[in-house]
């Protein structure tokens, strides 16, 4: 049994280390995979949006089974160019894939079909000076949107209607976000507690993994400009089971249904990005892919052989499968360079994984690291998702942050009160 994970993220290294857990004892690729991945498998330096080169790679070495992380190759067609050569792959198609790369489809999508969702309007980027009249009618706070993919930092929550007109100047004028911004979408502040929920689906049935909370602002309380994310836990205790079930029934079965509707079923992962506000929950976005660092957590939590759950989900036979889990609860503290989300620098050593590692529960999954002849060093912006596993939230907390404390770099900083939120809702 031979598995293509396509990926280069901590995302990518729990996966890696989730599938070779698998009794079927999978020989593992990873394109282009990361340090910390090149323990578990082969490296493979090839781009996941190199479609070709891609394919003939898995046709060339027998590869039974593509599993794709981010949303980059999943938009570009992946997928579709895998189905044609006949090779198995899990993931949406391009065009399913769309609910996370065109905003204005994904929500579109959802008015068209009743899902809960902020109310919100698109606006070309011809329609700019309608989009500045229809900020000033609106008023603050509301949140201004780059349409297109973004690596999540197209979203801006603007406190003030100055810095919404801001907002629009930047993503459709000047461009920052670059052909993201060529369609704007502008849409209701929703207020309530954000939390991340993953549908397993092969197109007609899905399975759940338990809800995770990720910490996207660098800062401590929540401050700062948004990340990728800075560490999650699951099960995240806002998602009760009355919250759970209306994911279900007023979320998940109506997206999956419309997609068949729309003549794209959905395969693969499919991530609703929730607030939970008084009047329930309601879609902030949705992701074609798993979260990271959520992807840590929630991997590291379940007793599933994860060839078959991925083959299931390829081959449409997700209905006879019951995802277990081996540990209760787990954490994720997210150690990233100085500077980030702007500037940083690459190159230092990185010290202490081992030791780290030696605790009880303790996995340190690579993001931006890379080999310098020997040596460990930091190689991107998120370097290393700490991640631990326990019977409670707090035991999962207390082994990760000993974990960090065990783990040098020059310039790491993490945040200090990941699970903060889900401690405060776990009776003592
Ligand atoms: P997105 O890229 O759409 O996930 O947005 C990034 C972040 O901005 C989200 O995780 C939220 O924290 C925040 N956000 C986005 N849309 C809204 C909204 N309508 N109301 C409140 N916060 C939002
Ligand atoms: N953790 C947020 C994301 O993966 O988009």
């Amino acid at each position: 049994m031979r598995v293509l994970i396509i990926g280069s993220g901590g995302r990518e290294h729990a996966l890696a280390c989730a599938l070779s857990r698998s009794p079927q004892d999978p020989e593992l690729f990873i394109a282009p995979g990361n340090a910390g991945t090149a323990a578990l498998g082969t490296n493979v330096d090839i781009a996941g949006t190199d479609l070709d080169t891609l394919s003939q790679f898995v046709h060339e070495r027998d590869v039974d089974l593509t599993v794709v992380g981010p949303e980059q190759p999943l938009v570009t067609g992946l997928v579709d160019h895998f189905l044609h050569e006949g090779h198995a792959i899990v993931g949406p198609t391009a065009a399913a894939a769309q609910l996370e790369g065109s905003k204005a489809f994904a929500k579109s999508f959802m008015a068209e079909r009743g899902i809960p969702t902020a109310a919100h309007r698109t606006f070309e980027a011809s329609q700019v000076d309608a989009a500045h009249d229809y900020l000033d009618e609106h008023g603050a706070p509301i949140v201004v949107k780059a349409s297109g993919l973004a690596a999540g930092k197209g979203a801006i929550v603007c406190e003030t209607l100055e810095a919404a007109h801001d907002a629009l100047h930047r993503i459709v004028e000047s461009r920052d976000f670059g052909a993201a911004g060529e369609r704007v979408v502008i849409e209701e502040f929703m207020e309530g507690e954000e939390a991340s929920v993953f549908a397993l689906t092969d197109g007609a049935h899905y399975v759940l993994l338990p809800p995770a909370q990720d910490h996207k602002p660098i800062g401590e309380g929540d401050t700062g400009p948004n990340t990728g994310g800075m560490g999650a836990y699951a099960p995240a205790p806002v998602v009760t089971g009355r919250v759970l079930q209306r994911v279900c029934t007023d979320i998940i079965e109506p997206t999956l249904a419309g997609m068949i509707d729309e003549g794209h079923p959905y395969t693969g992962v499919l991530y609703c990005g929730l607030m939970i506000t008084d009047e329930g929950p309601k879609v902030v976005e949705f992701n074609c892919r798993l979260g990271d660092p959520e992807a840590q957590v929630v991997l590291s939590m379940m007793a599933v052989d994860w060839v078959e759950v991925f083959q299931a989900m390829a081959r449409g036979t997700l209905r006879d499968l019951q995802l277990q889990t081996r540990h209760n609860a787990a954490a994720c503290v997210v150690m990233a360079s100085r500077g980030y989300p702007g500037r940083y620098r690459k190159g230092y050593p990185i010290t202490g994984i081992d030791a780290a590692e030696e605790l009880d529960g303790v996995t340190v999954f690579q993001a931006g690291t890379r080999r310098d002849g020997e040596q460990l060093v930091t190689n991107g912006g998120r370097v290393l998702g700490v991640t631990a596993t326990g019977d409670l939230l707090q035991d999962a907390l207390d082994r990760a942050y000993a974990g960090v404390e065990r783990i040098q770099f020059k310039g790491a900083q993490y945040r200090r009160d990941i699970g903060k939120k889900g401690l405060a809702r776990i009776p003592s």
